[in-house]
């Protein structure tokens, strides 16, 4: 069959599911649009000027057709809600067990970073048949982390870190967009999503495939970097292991609940590990002083990456 160059291909889990979502509305749409347009011009036919139509005992009412053009579409709108959500649940809740990959935005690139350590730029590398989860985030403006391929769209904003995955069911290259209007360059700012075949990936990783995208010879994972900032920046004369320090120990708190000073409970994950060290006297663990300074000024996005990954390996 040639090919109707109209959507993008399927490439993922989700894209057959989502497009199912689209072509149902769209049917539904054009279902609804027949029939209006139809009625509208049988009816301009039937009483044009002239005609000898019945005028005499024009029906008011009639709770049958009511009835049947409200239960329809009520069942027609539920059903679609219901099926439509649930597609869209899945593909905002990545899976247990996805890789981890992270991904800064900023004028006018994307930045990845594997947890193996190697970072690229406006290139994702990814292995086939496995759920990946994107932790992002933005170093400036407003960016939009988008694969059609794939069907997924998700903000990146400065401040903050959104989440969105994916599974790869075919090896190859698809386009990677920013979605967002976000300055001069934002027609520029794109890239590829490459899809390999576990093994491949894994070779890739180990710097056998294209060796000139500088891997260091023993590149460090995301968590060794971190620990040597957690170091550098002191973090760990305050945060000891044993919890006798100034600040809470942080070994096996990643992904844990904790009461903090205010009465509130928060959840420890990337955006709480992200707040601490930027504002940490905002959301204090209860039983400590606010007397951590801002690292505001000293960390970059990817250096704050680094010691998320580096707590999440402190383990849960
Ligand atoms: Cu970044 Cu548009």
């Amino acid at each position: 069959m040639p090919e109707l160059p109209i959507f993008p291909e399927q490439a993922s889990t989700v894209a057959g599911r989502v497009d199912a979502v689209f072509y149902a509305l769209l049917g539904l749409s054009g279902l609804f649009i027949g029939l209006i347009f139809a009625s509208a011009l049988y009816f301009i036919i039937k009483y044009r000027r002239g005609s000898g139509a019945d005028r005499v005992s024009p029906v008011f009412a009639d709770l049958r057709l009511e009835l049947i053009w409200i239960v329809i579409p009520l069942f027609l709108g539920l059903g679609t809600f219901t099926w439509a959500a649930n597609v869209y649940f899945d593909i905002r809740r990545p899976p247990e067990g996805a890789i981890e990959i992270y991904v800064v935005g900023k004028q006018w690139m994307w930045k990845v970073q594997h947890p193996e350590g190697l970072s690229e730029i406006n290139e994702l590398h990814v292995p086939l048949g496995r759920p990946v989860k994107l932790i992002m985030t933005s170093q400036d403006v407003i960016h939009s982390f988008f694969v059609p391929a794939f069907r997924i769209k998700m903000d990146v904003l400065p401040g903050r870190y959104t989440t969105t995955w994916f599974e790869a069911t075919k090896p190859g290259e698809y386009h990677l967009f920013c979605a967002e209007y976000c300055g001069t360059q934002h027609s520029g700012m794109g890239g590829q999503v490459i899809v390999m075949e576990p093994d491949q990936y894994q070779a890739w990783l180990a710097g056998e495939i294209t060796p000139e995208r500088a891997t260091p010879a023993s590149p460090r994972s995301m968590g060794a970097m971190g620990e040597a900032l957690f170091q550098e920046l002191g973090c760990n004369s305050c945060h000891l292991a044993d919890g006798s320090g100034v600040g809470p120990s942080l070994i096996g708190q990643f992904g844990q609940t904790v009461r903090l000073q205010s009465g509130e409970t928060v959840s420890i994950d990337e955006e709480y590990v992200r707040q601490s060290v930027l504002e940490p006297n905002a959301q204090v663990v209860a039983g400590y002083e606010p007397v951590m300074p801002s690292f505001r000024d000293q960390v970059s996005e990817e250096e704050l990456m680094q010691l998320i990954a580096y707590i999440k390996s402190l383990g849960n």
